[in-house]
């Protein structure tokens, strides 16, 4: 097992009230693996993946990596990416796409020269099919799917283990989205990356899916196996109509 998170609580403070989001999720990621992670918005899905991300601390629960347990260095930085529902959470509007794309390497002090480093990053740009050019331009200068390449280039130039992708080809068209995914599964092909993916597209989540945990209300409810997907729909899986795996 590459990851696993167990009996996750998660509540925050609105006010004077507390609000409980995740009530004891447990799930887990294979080595290679893509694991959708489904449900309405609202669910629950995006503060279950900074739980497991380390960027929020849950209330109770634990998140373990290769079976130990996460603490957020620098090593699990680099081998734990997140690609997040909107671009703009990765990508500083005032730098250029290429300093976006090279900041990783020179944070882990992973190049030794400029030329090193604009190898790297043309070689990742290539990669997910982002013209030289695009690398000059600030983000707001980009179209919604060379942006969602670049914060992609972003996460894979470090080589990652496991990429967290929240929705990332929500905001685009049909058929950018379907290149992207496919370039993704692809990426996994070639390195072996586990990728938990988190979507409301039931057909998105069958397409890619090898399993689904199914979230409602801040639990997992389900558990399904790729086989198991195959003509079910929306409905049925949120009201937990089906007879349970
Ligand atoms: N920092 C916060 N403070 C208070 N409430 C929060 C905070 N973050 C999330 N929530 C609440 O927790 C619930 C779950 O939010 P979350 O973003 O995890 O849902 P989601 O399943 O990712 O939804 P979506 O599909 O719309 O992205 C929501 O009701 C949200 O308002
Ligand atoms: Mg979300």
């Amino acid at each position: 097992m590459l990851m696993k998170c167990v009996d996750i609580f998660k509540s925050f403070k609105v006010g004077r009230r507390k609000v409980e989001v995740l009530k004891g999720c447990s799930i887990a990621v294979d080595e290679s693996e893509t694991v959708v992670l489904f449900g309405e918005s609202g669910c629950g899905k995006t503060t279950l993946a900074r739980v497991i991300l380390m960027l929020v601390k849950p209330d109770t629960g634990k998140v373990l990596f290769k079976g130990r347990e996460v603490k957020p260095t620098r090593e699990f930085r680099r081998r734990v990416q997140y690609i997040p529902q909107n671009p703009n959470e990765a990508l500083n509007p005032r730098w250029r796409i290429y300093d976006s794309i090279a900041e990783p390497l020179r944070v882990h002090s992973l190049v030794e020269t400029r030329k090193e480093e604009f190898d790297a990053v043309a070689a990742i740009a290539e990669k997910v099919g982002l013209k030289e050019e695009h690398l000059h331009r600030k983000p707001s200068e980009l179209s919604g799917g060379e942006l969602q390449r670049a914060v992609i280039a972003r996460a894979l130039i470090l080589e990652p283990e496991f990429i967290v992708c929240d929705e990332p080809t929500s905001m685009l068209d049909v058929s950018v989205q379907a290149a992207i995914l496919r370039m993704l599964m692809d990426i996994q092909r070639k390195t072996g990356v586990s990728y938990l993916f988190i979507t409301h597209d039931l057909g998105l989540a069958m397409a890619i899916a090898d399993r689904m945990y199914v979230m409602n209300g801040g639990r997992v409810i389900r558990e399904l196996r790729r086989e198991e997907l195959q003509g079910l729909s929306t409905e049925s899986l949120i009201r937990c109509e089906l007879p349970r795996a």
